[in-house]
């Protein structure tokens, strides 16, 4: 594994972007939401639409929205979200707490 890529402005300004979205939108709505892939500035909510979407691996993902292909942070939590998700019981459980 290599050190990664180190962050250039537009992409500091992306996460700028999408920190203040979320915090807009959990204001607004009563919903939270948690940057999940920094470097898309993808959160929670987009990962689990392409989950429910029927992206079951983190390939499949990393295809359909690119989570997971820049520095790699993110992927252990794609697959704590895809392990939640292969459970249908687990994330009622999520969705009730
Ligand atoms: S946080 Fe870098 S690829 Fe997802």
């Amino acid at each position: 594994m290599g050190q990664g890529k180190p962050l250039t402005p537009i992409v500091i300004m992306i996460i700028i972007f999408e920190l203040k979205r979320s915090l807009d939108l959990s204001t607004a709505h009563g919903i939270t939401t948690m940057i999940v892939c920094v470097c898309h500035a993808l959160n929670d909510r987009h990962v689990q639409q392409c989950i429910d979407d029927g992206a079951n691996s983190v390939a499949k993902l990393a295809r359909k929205c690119g989570a997971g292909t820049d520095c790699g942070a993110c992927v252990c939590e794609l697959r704590a979200m895809l392990v939640q998700n292969s459970a249908p019981e687990t994330r009622q459980a999520s969705q009730a707490a």
